[in-house]
């Protein structure tokens, strides 16, 4: 010991902090490679999360000062107000993890009793009598046509609300479709079969996978289901056409042996979950039945005259998934340039992409286009028709810069913007037929849109941020949407001005005229 370490405590302290100490004992995790025991499809599992929502480059500033590596998904003020558990097929049960995103770790929890799993997806309940017959070897089916994960993203509403109030809790549905719906698409990518379900039992959920009481809010599943054959077991197979791109910035660290499993909830997040009770679906169930297809993330437009046709009608945005999801980031602000229309109908065109679901009859957004400044198109409000790509022209001329700015919360971030999205639904309507379910359906779809668009906007490389601080009149007005229609997310696209200042990351919600020190209420 240095006669400086004896004669000053404080520094010998530190340096005695410093000193790695092995034991023998110690659980470590198996970075990178996976354990001898770990199958190549939990291998190809984990690398589809990693890449729909992991970590990318770059950083990010949240909560004021502290800075976190940027993510493949976006999320008001960067908060991910949302969990994420898988449950692995392991032979004959599930094995439950928790997956972080920041650092890429996948923390064992608990065994599910895959009959249970299987009960919740299919619907139904089965008899408390452990003797009854398992009913999926009673009919026959295999192990192997249960899904090979199913992921749940979970909400934790305080995490947006500590900073944005009751509209936070609306964040958690968006914020969560965009991460479902890209964790859908990259699970796709490497060649497994995703349906993203929302009408599931989300009680039963909570008690099957220990979150009770939490105060988390299971908001969807994605499913994802193998291809039949040798396949599942041997090499991974490469998704369509081509190998599965991993991401370099999410590297699988796997913790086989448990831990402190979930966080508890402190008193502030408790009061929070309370208040999201009229709205949540959690607290307040609708059983609508399930309808399994195909849906598109937009509503057909009405027929409209003298449509426009859009570039791109064949084009599939999305057909290298894997290196635009790694280019998606929200624009910090944007230039008082004009946009190519061409490169406009290539990045919505990835909207008109369809996704596998539980809920086909459900509410879908329409998606209205306030043009003000693209080179090729005039300004003015258009109704998007998905199935035609094509722009059909409502009227208006786009709006003044100082009218569109105050529609989004007098948002720097908006000024320039070469055009806006907005989505729009009938809601109050909605929420009378189909109660707190439809407001989550339409949330989950609208946000499915949005991601899309981000994907779209990446490999177009159109500047692109989406904005849930907006007065949903104002933008209504300014669309000339019809009365009864609502806008419940706006997107602004545009020239990307790499210089700008990102306000919306700040502690403070300015975009939302609210100060966080405030309680919700
Ligand atoms: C639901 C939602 C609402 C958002 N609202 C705003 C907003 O009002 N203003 C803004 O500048 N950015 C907004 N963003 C963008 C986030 O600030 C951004 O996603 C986050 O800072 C992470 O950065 P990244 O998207 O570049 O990865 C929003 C994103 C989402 C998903």
């Amino acid at each position: 010991m240095g006669v400086e370490e004896l004669t000053n405590p404080l520094l010998a302290g530190f340096w005695n902090e410093t000193r790695l100490r092995s034991n023998l004992e110690a659980v470590s995790p198996a970075v990178g490679q996976p354990d001898p025991g770990l199958s190549a499809q939990w291998t190809r599992i984990a690398a589809a999360l990693g890449l729909g929502y992991g970590e990318r480059s770059g950083a990010v500033i949240t909560k004021g000062k502290t800075l976190m590596r940027a993510r493949t998904t976006p999320s008001a003020g960067a908060l991910y107000p949302f969990e994420v558990l898988v449950a692995f097929q392991d032979g004959h049960a599930y094995a439950l993890y928790h997956y972080d995103a920041a650092g890429c770790s996948l923390r064992r929890l608990a065994a599910v009793d895959r009959r249970d799993l299987a009960d919740l997806l299919a619907g139904s309940v089965r008899p408390a009598d452990p003797l009854a017959a398992d009913p999926l070897t009673a009919d026959g089916a295999h192990p192997a046509e249960l899904p090979a994960a199913v992921v749940a993203v979970v909400a934790r509403p305080w995490h947006a609300m500590r900073k944005y109030g009751r509209r936070g809790y609306l964040y958690t549905h968006l914020d969560g479709a965009h991460a479902a719906t890209n964790i859908a698409l990259a699970a796709a990518d490497a060649g497994f079969a995703p349906a993203v379900r929302l009408r599931f039992d989300r009680r039963a959920l909570s008690r099957l996978f220990g979150l009770e009481n939490l105060c988390r809010e299971p908001q969807a599943l994605v499913t994802l289901t193998a291809p039949a054959g040798p396949a599942t077991t041997g090499p991974a197979p490469a998704g369509p056409g081509r190998a599965p791109r991993p991401n370099p910035f999410a590297v699988p660290i796997w913790w086989h042996d448990g831990g402190r499993g979930l966080e508890q909830p402190d008193g502030p997040e408790r009061e929070a979950w309370d208040l999201v009770s009229p709205v949540s679906t959690y607290h307040q169930p609708r059983d609508l039945a399930r309808r399994f297809g195909t849906t598109p993330a937009i509503r057909p437009a009405a027929a409209g005259t003298a449509p426009l046709a859009l570039t791109g009608r064949d084009a599939d945005p999305l057909a290298d998934f894997g290196a635009v999801v790694l280019d998606r980031q929200s624009a910090k602000g944007f230039l008082a340039k004009p946009l190519d229309a061409d490169a406009l109908g290539r990045a919505l065109a990835a909207v008109r992409g369809g996704i596998a679901v539980d809920c086909a009859d459900g509410p879908l957004a329409g998606l209205r286009l306030l043009v003000r400044n693209v080179d090729g198109l005039p300004a003015g409000a258009y109704e998007y028709d998905p199935d035609g790509h094509r722009l059909l022209p409502v009227g208006g001329d786009g709006g003044s810069e100082e009218a569109v700015v105050a529609a989004c919360m007098n948002q720097g971030v908006a000024a320039g913007c070469a055009a806006l999205v907005a989505l729009h639904a009938p809601v109050r309507q909605l929420l009378g037929e189909r109660g707190q379910q439809g407001l989550a359906e339409l949330h989950f779809h609208a946000a499915s849109a949005a991601q899309r668009l981000c994907l779209g906007a990446a490999a177009q490389h159109v500047g692109i941020t989406c904005l849930g601080g907006f007065d949903a009149g104002r933008i209504a007005e300014l669309a000339l949407l019809d009365d009864q229609e609502e806008v419940i997310y706006v997107v602004a696209v545009g020239v990307a001005d790499e210089n700008a200042v990102k306000w919306d990351r700040a502690p403070v919600a300015y975009s939302h005229a609210r100060d966080p020190r405030q309680q919700p209420g």
